[in-house]
């Protein structure tokens, strides 16, 4: 496992420098109020990696940057919006940081080479997550592209029927650190739960279907809204998904472009996806729903390390790690099928579930304590799968991702489900 977890810090440093290979006004100015500036990422992915993996998660223990400048990247302290005020190191002394912190960082794993096995493993997830939310923020971003896609995308085919039926009984809910090493706390323990039978969208909803929607009015029928997906639809002014424009196109990293009808859609926020599932006749899945078809091998009674089985991501069955800087066209990826026939389950857009985000019975929280724990209870919605920015490594069939129902600035979309 050493090899690897060598292998999987290196390659989410790639992507961070890749990322951040901007000139300094870019990486300095703040893009939008929701984001950091990249600068303020760049750095906090080295003083996590040190806090945890040097400093063994004590705050009394020095570190290399002196307290002051340490603390500025303690997220809890310092809301995003405040961060662009903060006298944040500039951009070469952030990567110089970064390479003194991953050179100690080597020479502590061939040390003791089983002692921070799992505590390196969480630094290269909160790498790849903090490389996805500076997609997010280059996204956001005004101003002339400054990022390509490398990859191209299979091509998308015709689906009918377009869902797929999950028969009801039993199944194994979440990963132990066995089954997983590297799942973090809200994904534990592993437990059965029951399930009644229920039908789920085969592939997540298409911006075409999105259209449709909007062409029936889907913005303006408070009807299909909850109460309070209407009250934030009407103060907020939705009208469409963020980053379309009244004219039927939308931006993507600087490029205006036609809507692609058949890819998932995109930037879409929780109260937006239980609109449109009342209009479609359907609802949203509950997360717990949604792990099943996505993990469950109902003929061998047991769980599967990915929907397809045990082979890990490959281009041929998911669309992940960010080179295509777009999701894949719905059906682009029959041999990423999960046992009930649901495709695309992990890669291309995050999807939003019905679920709150609470802890598994028998909860307990990891070295890093507040990771999950702060953030139980009924102000964040449960998201699921990954997008294509997310890292293999940061993603599995059981990673519970988080946020505020109102949120589409992440890469969201969605799923149906029906009662069966
Ligand atoms: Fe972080």
């Amino acid at each position: 496992m050493l090899d690897q977890v060598v292998r999987d810090l290196d390659q989410a440093r790639t992507r961070t420098l890749g990322l951040t290979d901007l000139d300094d006004p870019t990486l300095v100015a703040q893009h939008d109020p929701l984001m950091s500036p990249l600068v303020w990422d760049l750095a906090h992915v080295g003083q996590q990696e040190e806090f945890w993996l040097l400093r063994g998660g004590d705050q009394g223990r020095p570190g290399l940057l002196e307290p002051a400048v340490d603390s500025l990247y303690d997220a809890f302290k310092h809301p995003r919006a405040d961060r662009p005020a903060l006298p944040l190191l500039p951009p070469v002394e952030a990567r110089a940081y970064d390479y003194e912190v991953r050179g100690r960082v080597l020479d502590l794993l061939d040390r003791e080479p089983d002692r921070h096995l799992f505590a390196a493993a969480m630094v290269v997830q909160h790498e790849e997550q903090h490389d996805e939310t500076m997609y997010a923020t280059l996204q956001l971003r005004q101003g002339t592209p400054v990022l390509l896609a490398r990859r191209s995308l299979p091509a998308g085919r015709p689906l009918r029927p377009d869902r797929v039926r999950v028969p009801g009984g039993p199944f194994t809910l979440g990963v132990d650190a066995i089954s997983e090493p590297t799942s973090l706390d809200n994904e534990r323990p592993a437990h059965t739960v029951d399930v009644g039978p229920f039908w789920i969208g085969r592939v997540p909803v298409s911006n075409r279907q999105w259209q449709e929607f909007m062409a029936d009015g889907g913005y303006r029928r408070p009807e299909l809204w909850s109460a309070s997906g209407w009250a934030h639809r009407t103060e907020a002014g939705l009208q469409r998904p963020l980053f379309w424009t009244a004219q039927g196109t939308r931006r993507r990293f600087g490029n205006e472009e036609d809507v692609p009808p058949d890819e998932p859609v995109q930037h879409i926020c929780y109260f937006e996806a239980e609109a449109f599932a009342r209009w479609a006749g359907a609802r949203l899945p509950t997360e717990v729903e949604w792990e099943k078809a996505c993990a469950w091998d109902p003929a061998a009674g047991r769980r599967r390390r990915w929907p397809w089985g045990s082979a890990p991501p490959g281009p041929e069955r998911a669309n992940l790690g960010g080179a295509a800087l777009r999701p894949a066209p719905v059906g682009a990826y029959p041999q990423g099928a999960s046992a009930y026939g649901a495709e695309q389950m992990i890669g291309d857009v995050w999807e939003w579930t019905s679920s709150d985000f609470t802890p598994w019975p028998g909860f307990s929280p990891m070295i890093y304590r507040d990771y999950s724990q702060p953030f139980f209870g009924g102000d964040y919605k449960v998201l699921r799968g990954g997008s294509w920015a997310v890292a293999t490594t940061a993603i599995r069939p059981s990673f519970r991702n988080w946020d505020y129902p109102i949120r589409r600035q992440i890469f969201t979309g969605m799923r149906l489900a029906w009662d069966a």
